[in-house]
């Protein structure tokens, strides 16, 4: 695997590959790689001649420096998960590197980024549709790989790529979970013994969600009030948001909690009632 930690190499090595008619799968990333970044290296890997994975624990979509600092970082342990998973490529860049400067140019995706995520977390939208814009300018023409589980975040970025006429595919996969339903994030690891037992309760709120969708409930009022009475059952859980999107003829259910001081967010689609 060949790690590099500048703009010039990362951007060199990629442009190499497609020289040579190779398709790259780029997974962004900000580390502390656990299975369900596997799950989006190793779809990348079966659908793309060579993988690429970058590293960069973003500056921008912090609100707090407190955040940014226990934000868990392991270069070496993220090296080798990705090696493990044939990685071609790993882009490790400092925040020098981004950022020589000040950073005068931000990106905003209007509307989508509003509400949920961007009511809870103001400014995080425009920092990761920043990075993420940045990301794509410097890895050129690729299929991009995204988590599910960041449904937001989703949205945010195919209508940036499709605004901007990013040469991008973006490839959203499904949320990997624990046994107990717990989405699988880089933030569990701040959970304590307790903590993690409580967890799963975001799952559970999005099953009872989608247990009342089933049962026929079309208003989505009553479907969100569903979700937040189960996270308000959990004494270690603060309820942040519990929301339906009405998308055609499938619903998003998205939930957000604070379990202790980890804030944990999670989601499914279920058909429309
Ligand atoms: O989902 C993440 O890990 C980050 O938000 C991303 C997309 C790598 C941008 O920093």
């Amino acid at each position: 695997m060949h790690v590099v930690q500048t703009i010039e190499g990362f951007r060199k090595a990629l442009d190499a590959e497609r020289a040579q008619g190779r398709v790259v799968g780029l997974v962004p990333t900000m580390g502390a790689l656990h299975d369900g970044h596997l799950s989006l290296l190793r779809r990348a890997g079966a659908e793309c001649d060579v993988v690429a994975v970058t590293v960069f624990v973003n500056p921008l979509q912090f609100e707090h420096a407190d955040d940014l600092a226990s934000y868990p970082r392991d270069l070496a342990a993220d090296a080798a998960m990705a090696a493990g998973a044939g990685v071609h490529h790993l882009f490790a860049p400092s925040a020098a590197e981004m950022h020589p400067g000040e950073m005068l140019t931000r990106v905003a995706v209007a509307r989508l980024g509003d509400g949920m995520e961007g009511s809870c977390r103001p400014g995080h939208f425009e920092g990761v549709a920043t990075v993420v814009t940045k990301l794509f300018a410097i890895a050129g023409a690729c299929r991009a790989y995204f988590g599910e589980k960041d449904y937001q975040q989703l949205t945010v970025v195919r209508r940036l790529v499709s605004d901007l006429s990013f040469p991008v595919e973006v490839v959203a996969c499904p949320t990997v979970r624990a046994p107990d339903g717990l989405a699988l994030s880089s933030r569990n690891v701040h959970l304590s013994g307790a903590e993690r037992a409580a967890a799963p309760v975001l799952h559970r709120a999005l099953a009872a969600g989608a247990a009342a969708v089933e049962r026929g409930e079309s208003r989505p009022a009553l479907v969100s009030l569903a979700m937040a009475r189960i996270i308000s059952q959990e004494p270690l859980a603060t309820l942040e948001y519990a929301e339906v999107l009405e998308e055609d003829l499938r619903w998003r259910l998205l939930v957000a909690a604070r379990i202790g001081n980890v804030r944990l967010i999670d989601n499914i689609e279920v058909q429309a009632p």
